[in-house]
């Protein structure tokens, strides 16, 4: 199997560069990759990469992930999460390949308890939001042979993530202040990428298992939640943690005014990728602890 990697340095990116290597042939590119473009940014020259290098799966981990700054740079954030994806699925189509995509609980409105499934209705509430879904809707109508998986909260051990602002800033203060009414499941970027190589695996035997699915770790947190998590684990672990439980306040969305405005619920259902390919999502607890083992030397 040919595979085409786009995106290869984000969170997502860089943990399929290892969990697809095993499946075949993979050319992992990044948007200053030399030689051939995949530059999100200009769309058409992503059709002579896919002609030259002709994969029999197009993986897209590329995107504008920069919430709040999307506000201010809708037309681009378009082009890279809409009219790019657009373009692969195009092309995807043009040469039977499969085209694997990561969307988000961001087409939601966030509103209610229940956790979303695939079929419930969208209502983005931000310029990433809408233009992660129209990327998706782009590529159901393409009629290419696509994989597409929303997910949540992704972390990663490579780079900035929240556990690691929450154990600077639990080192440095007597008091911290977190978000406790979105409610979602932190899920890590090696989980997605563990998922996408399977599910591909699965897909090359039953075709007809195409779609949409919702790929996050099991269980449900707030960011406060998770910030107490993080802490109480490090502190349990010898680490330097200056601030008291009790001195962790919980608060709502409103006390942080952002330029984007975010779901509440982010609760996403995994029954149908769990159906469908056999597998089981661990606990988001599982995922974290192994990065905080990680980053914190453990
Ligand atoms: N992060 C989350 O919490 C989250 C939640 C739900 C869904 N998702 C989705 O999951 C997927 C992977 O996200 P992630 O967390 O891995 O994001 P990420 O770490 O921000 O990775 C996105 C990648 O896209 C690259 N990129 C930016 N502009 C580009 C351009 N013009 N051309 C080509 N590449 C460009 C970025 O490069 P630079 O870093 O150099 O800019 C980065 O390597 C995305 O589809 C995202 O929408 C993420």
């Amino acid at each position: 199997m040919k595979i085409l990697l786009l995106g290869k340095n984000g969170q997502v990116g860089w943990e399929l560069q290892r969990s697809l290597a095993v499946l075949g042939e993979l050319t992992a590119l990044d948007f200053d990759s030399t030689g051939l473009s995949a530059d999100f940014s200009r769309p058409e020259s992503l059709a002579a990469t896919v002609q030259a290098v002709r994969p029999d799966v197009i993986v897209n981990a590329a995107a504008h992930t920069a919430v709040d700054k999307a506000e201010s740079e809708p037309e681009l954030a378009r082009t890279l999460n809409a009219t790019a994806p657009a373009v692969l699925a195009r092309e995807a189509a043009a040469l039977g390949a499969w085209l694997v995509h990561y969307s988000t609980d961001y087409v939601f409105d966030g509103s209610g308890a229940a956790p979303r499934t695939e079929d419930a209705p969208t209502g983005p509430l931000s310029v990433y939001g809408r233009t992660k879904l129209e990327g998706e809707e782009a590529i159901r109508a393409s009629g290419c042979r696509h994989l597409i998986l929303r997910t949540s909260w992704v972390y990663a051990a490579r780079g900035g993530n929240f556990a690691k602002t929450m154990l600077r800033l639990a080192a440095e203060r007597d008091r911290l202040t977190v978000i406790d009414d979105q409610i979602g499941a932190p899920t890590g970027a090696d989980l997605l990428a563990d998922i996408t190589a399977h599910a591909l695996r699965t897909l090359q035997q039953r075709p007809e298992l195409a779609g949409t699915y919702h790929a996050v770790a099991s269980g449900e947190t707030s960011w406060y939640g998770y910030a107490r998590f993080v802490i109480e684990w490090a502190r349990a672990h010898g680490q330097a943690i200056k601030v008291e439980a009790l001195a962790i306040e919980p608060v709502q969305t409103t006390a942080f005014p952002t330029p984007a405005q975010r779901p509440l619920n982010s609760r996403l259902d995994t029954r149908k990728v769990q159906a469908a390919f056999g597998l089981r999502q661990p606990a988001w607890q599982h995922g974290v602890e192994r990065l905080l083992a990680e980053i914190c030397g453990a």
